[in-house]
């Protein structure tokens, strides 16, 4: 039986205790912009009548990332996981195949080919960006592998030149997981159109959002046509849609993939605002890059983003080194009393229960020594559309912690 109302308990505020034990308000450490249009947009599904997937704002927003992206095919999918699972497919990835990536990532980089059977091959990452090191890819390859999978952290883009180079020499297939890449490049190339296939995010925590989302790039058209079967459940439905054969039919292995078009009419309205949005992003990232700065100078150990010559970045993340892990909780615990809400990142996959069953970590180490050392000294502070006016008390509590704690 449903509970009354009125009986049910309140969900609970968010916030933190004051002296006299009354909530606070605490500045979360990320909130979700709207743009405006979103509702005009739904509103518009709303009237047309129709909202199962591959409708017309789901055929805008592959557009609009077709032409942003520079891919042969883009295909809105309901997450970035799903879209990595379409990779794997698509890839031909199956039992007993290994497939090469960070351990420093979200667990569906590594799920999406656990899933095909198998086995995820864990690398280190560099210290500056916190990719995977190009360098270390040569060897981890063996004649199992079957493909690569960097990952671009903080929309920092990977060594791409490299990577390809070492995928060409061993004909490996390279998917770019660009969960986090939207509207940032490498050279001239944006992030997820580069490698053969590509995946990206529009999940809440993204810059551009529509609560769950993802889009497939397809960027050797080899692998377009079978996309597009996957994407539609195995099927051959958007031939029907096109008039190219009468009845559509089961074809080959696929799911249900695609977004309804009310989630894509709410990502449009997003993506149309996109370069809006990450210059806004973008000057929140430089003033906390001005005003912490000079940490680095006075504490051994505390470390601002580094940027790679030639990457230009979607300032999703911004994010701090401090000098030991220790100094890192106690940094979260200070901000946290002071009603500021700062985290860590990826617990690294390597030492998982997840990745130590389905996973391994590359030529038998057992470690990966710079995936631990910045797991466990990382911390990310607010960064959303709103809070320009809150940078600066931040700032000085990061620094008058630091102070104190060093
Ligand atoms: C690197 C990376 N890959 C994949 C994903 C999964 O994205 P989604 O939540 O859209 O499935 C995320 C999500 O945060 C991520 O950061």
């Amino acid at each position: 039986m449903v509970e009354p109302r009125k009986n049910r308990r309140k969900t609970a505020k968010r916030g933190l205790p004051n002296e006299e034990g009354k909530l606070i308000e605490t500045l979360p450490f990320n909130k979700s912009y709207m743009t405006g249009r979103e509702k005009e947009y739904i509103n518009a599904v709303y009237s047309q009548g129709h909202s199962c997937g591959d409708g017309p704002f789901t055929r805008k927003c592959n557009l609009w990332l077709e032409n942003n992206i520079g891919c042969d095919k883009a295909l809105l999918t309901t997450s970035c996981t799903s879209a990595l699972e379409m990779a794997g497919i698509l890839a031909g990835i199956g039992p007993g195949d290994e497939v090469i990536m960070p351990s420093f990532t979200f667990v569906s980089t590594a799920n999406a080919f656990a899933l095909r059977g198998a086995i995820p091959v864990f690398v280190d990452i560099r210290a500056d960006t916190f990719n995977m090191d190009e360098s270390k890819i040569e060897e981890a390859i063996t004649h199992k592998t079957r493909a690569i999978v960097p990952v671009h952290y903080a929309g920092v883009g990977c060594d791409m030149d490299a990577i390809m180079a070492t995928a060409r020499h061993h004909e490996l297939i390279v998917v770019e997981d660009a969960a986090q890449g939207l509207m940032a490049q490498v050279g001239d190339r944006p992030l997820g159109g580069i490698g053969h296939i590509g995946a990206m995010s529009f999940h809440e925590s993204k810059n551009v959002i529509c609560g769950e989302g993802g889009a497939l790039f397809v960027n050797d058209s080899s692998f377009v046509s079978r996309a597009e079967v996957i994407w539609e459940k195995g099927t051959n439905r958007r031939d029907f849609n096109r008039g190219l054969v009468g009845k559509y039919t089961w074809i080959d292995i696929g799911s249900s993939f695609l977004p309804n078009d009310f989630t894509a009419a709410f990502l449009l309205a997003q993506l149309e605002m996109a370069e809006d949005i990450t210059a806004r992003r973008m000057s929140i990232w430089r003033s906390y890059q001005e005003a912490l700065g000079e940490l680095e100078e006075l504490y051994e150990g505390v470390r601002l983003p580094r940027l790679p010559k030639g990457a230009s970045h979607n300032a999703h993340i911004f994010h701090l080194l401090m000098p030991d892990n220790q100094t890192r909780d106690c940094l979260i615990r200070e901000l946290y009393s002071a009603g500021v809400e700062a985290t860590f990142h990826y617990i690294p996959l390597h030492s998982s229960p997840g990745g130590k069953k389905s996973g391994k970590v590359a030529c038998k180490r057992e470690t990966l020594p710079i995936t631990d050392d910045v797991s466990g000294r990382i911390i990310r502070l607010p960064l959303w559309i709103g809070m320009e006016s809150q940078v600066d008390m931040i700032v000085d509590i990061v620094k008058s912690s630091i102070k104190r704690l060093l």
